[in-house]
């Protein structure tokens, strides 16, 4: 059978500098993060993207289980930025404002961030990112930026029951199948453009706009980190890429990333 995607066709008039231009496919593998990793300690430059159709072992932050069947976008990119860890990390948001935004042009969805590393349409989670770094003291030797996308995915056919409330698939949204070579090539292009200006600018401008798509900020939520649990109104992500929180007792709290999670409770 021919694969869901094909790799020329995406790298066929692309607009990128670096992103993209050395792509390795394969029809399955373990974790394309793992995979990017083992390219990028060959050497593989800047912008070389690893993607596959199926992941056996995809994972997702706190060492969670991805499913990656057929049909969604399972890639990950190497990235050298000249930056210190902890700037390296708001890559992260570039990399959700950057679907959420290319969602939103392609298809007209109202495509949502939610912090750290979601996108979310209809309120269900369609995209979730795992950045990771090889790092020498303060110097970033590289990361790797891996994008999971339920794109052309029966969501009910294909995954267990407890997450049929919390994903969904930009299919099920739409109600037809997209081109996923289309997909990928604009948000190939779009994340290099937002690179560029993360890179020129400063986490600002990509802060802004990742702002400007959340769908939490102003709304009740909880945030856990193992059995620790923080309830209160998400009034703000920080320059630090940092949520600030109100909680119940007025006042004011800062929570990184880290291992935690966030759930809405209400707007
Ligand atoms: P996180 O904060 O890491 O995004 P979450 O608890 O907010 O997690 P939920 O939206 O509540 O996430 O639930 C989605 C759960 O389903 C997560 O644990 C996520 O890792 C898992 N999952 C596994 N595969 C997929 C997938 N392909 N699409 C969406 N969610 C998936
Ligand atoms: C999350 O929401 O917890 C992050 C999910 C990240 C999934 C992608 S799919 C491509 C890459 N390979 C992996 O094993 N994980 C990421």
């Amino acid at each position: 059978m021919a694969p869901t995607i094909k790799v020329d066709k995406v790298q066929e008039n692309l607009k990128t500098k670096l992103f993209g231009k050395y792509m390795f496919f394969s029809r399955e593998v373990g974790s394309t993060n793992d995979w990017a990793k083992e390219l990028a300690e060959l050497d593989a430059p800047e912008g070389t993207v690893a993607i596959a159709e199926t992941q056996t072992a995809g994972r997702g932050r706190l060492g969670r289980k991805w499913h990656s069947p057929k049909g969604g976008l399972w890639f990950s990119i190497i990235l050298k930025p000249n930056l210190k860890p902890t700037e390296t990390v708001k890559l992260v948001f570039l990399a959700s404002l950057a679907v959420a935004e290319t969602i939103r042009e392609l298809y007209s969805l109202k495509a949502e961030t939610k912090w750290p590393n979601d996108v979310i349409v209809d309120g269900r989670k369609v995209c979730g990112i795992l950045l990771e770094m090889k790092t020498v003291g303060e110097r970033v030797i590289y990361a790797v930026i891996g994008v999971g996308i339920n794109v052309n995915i029966d969501i009910e056919k294909e995954f267990p029951r407890e997450l049929w409330e919390k994903a969904t698939s930009l299919e099920v949204v739409l109600g037809k199948k997209i081109v996923l070579e289309t997909f990928f090539k604009a948000l190939l292009e779009k994340m290099e453009s937002l690179y560029q200006v993360f890179l020129e600018g400063g986490f600002s401008p990509v802060l802004a706009k990742w702002k400007a798509y959340a769908s939490f900020l102003g709304c009740e939520v909880e945030v856990s980190s193992g059995d620790e649990k923080f309830e209160g109104v998400a009034l703000d992500v920080n320059g630090g890429g940092a949520l600030v929180l109100k909680l119940k007792d007025d006042t004011v709290k800062h929570v990184f990333a880290g291992d935690l999670s966030l759930k809405i409770k209400g707007c």
